[in-house]
């Protein structure tokens, strides 16, 4: 019996990092194949903080084990306004602006869901976190691309303002960027805020990757002037403290956009895992050595892995922030007989057992991802020191 899916389903594939992760295992699983590395997904391989999972371990003994309040425990939303305005210089009401969520994911789609009607436009960046385009298209918005420009990823402003138009509704903006580790600059961030202010469009701001910084400075898209009130600001817990599998984010908003949010939320989750959410509310408290710390690691592991992927023939764009690693890898793609970047990124997990990203899942017109491949780099030394091990081993 022929199956009827809905059309919005068929209107984008499953993530493809998901795809190489699974082409990964399968070959993980054969018997006497030596081990490989995935870098593909951007998930650590280390532990996360032990006070952090003590806390969480505190919360379920002591039986907090129901629903939470479905806009987040109090505890961690007052965590989240005070850590807010340490680090970013405003203070949101834990009260009325704030909404926890299963991990920024969801609080993406929640805000989108919260602010798009259908037929209305959203301006998105390319490359993407592939996630975006899902989004806009789940709640029947049209997705607008304006292209991130290799080697620094920066736009073009009469590209971005020829964007926007009546039919804007919002513009998505991931600083730190994934895949491009771009950290969007102040006349950037001025430039975008312009325009929102220009057409009353919303700015969704996806700030998970604040904490890791390598260059230039991450600006609160929130703080400009204009900008609080029409900014819904994303952050969470997956990247900062190295638990992306306890699925907690959370939303900042102005009061009625939060009201909003709270009422898509509820219905698509009810809410996040609640002792998690303790778990969480104790790391916001953490000091402030503990985010130079983190910086300070990805920093090693990026200047290392920047020198190997050099040492391996690819052309690696330095990230500013976040934790991954965009190249060109057309030189490779020649001398190895590939035809483009799902060719090669298939090649060197049956090769080398290598899992990596096609740029072209990052692109709605794949052609300028057609030469890229990504890597991320949040493993461990060890991890990143058998990535050397195979890639130095590709060519033999
Ligand atoms: C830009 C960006 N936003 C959101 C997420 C997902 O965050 P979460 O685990 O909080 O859902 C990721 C994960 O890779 C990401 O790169």
């Amino acid at each position: 019996m022929p199956v009827r899916t809905s059309q919005k389903s068929q209107l984008f594939s499953e993530s493809v990092i998901r795809e190489m992760t699974r082409l990964f295992l399968d070959r993980e699983s054969q018997p006497g194949v030596a081990p490989g590395v995935n870098l593909a997904q951007g998930f650590p391989d280390f532990a996360a903080p032990a006070s952090m999972k003590d806390a969480a371990c505190r919360a379920i003994e002591a039986d907090i084990n129901q629903y939470a309040i479905t806009w987040g425990s109090k505890t961690l939303r007052n965590a989240i306004s005070a850590k807010t305005e340490h680090f970013a210089g405003f203070r949101p009401d834990p009260e009325r602006e704030i909404t926890v969520a299963c991990g920024a994911t969801e609080s993406m789609m929640a805000a989108v869901l919260a602010v798009v009607d259908p037929g209305d436009e959203v301006v998105v960046f390319e490359p993407f976190y592939e996630n975006y385009g899902p989004d806009a298209i789940l709640s029947g918005a049209v997705p607008r691309h304006v292209t991130l420009y290799e080697p620094d990823w920066h736009f073009d402003q009469a590209e971005l303002a020829a964007a926007f138009n009546d039919k804007t509704q919002a513009i998505i903006i991931n600083t730190p960027n994934n895949p491009t580790g771009k950290v969007f600059n102040r006349e950037e961030m001025e430039f975008i805020a312009g325009l929102c202010q220009k057409f009353d469009a919303f700015c969704i701001t996806d700030e998970i990757y604040e904490h890791m910084v390598y260059s230039g400075e991450h600006i609160h898209m929130a703080t400009l002037p204009g900008m609080y009130e029409r900014t819904i600001t994303i952050s969470g817990l997956s990247k900062t403290y190295s638990a992306t599998g306890w699925r907690i984010g959370w939303l900042i908003a102005p009061y009625e956009i939060s009201n909003a949010i709270r009422k898509v939320h509820d219905f698509l989750t009810v809410g996040a895992a609640a002792p998690l959410q303790e778990g969480a509310a104790f790391a916001l408290t953490y000091p402030d050595e503990y985010y130079t710390n983190l910086s300070n690691l990805y920093r090693v592991k990026r200047d290392y892995m920047m020198e190997l992927l050099r040492e391996a023939g690819f052309h690696a764009y330095e990230p500013q922030g976040a934790y991954y690693i965009m190249t060109d890898a057309s030189d490779l793609f020649k001398k190895f007989d590939q035809s483009d970047d799902v060719s090669f990124a298939r090649f060197m997990i049956d090769r080398i057992g290598l899992a990596t990203v096609p740029g072209s899942s990052f692109y709605r017109d794949k052609e300028p991802g057609r030469t890229k491949i990504r890597f991320c780099f949040c493993k461990k030394p060890e991890t990143l020191e058998r990535a050397r091990d195979l890639l130095l081993r590709l060519g033999n």
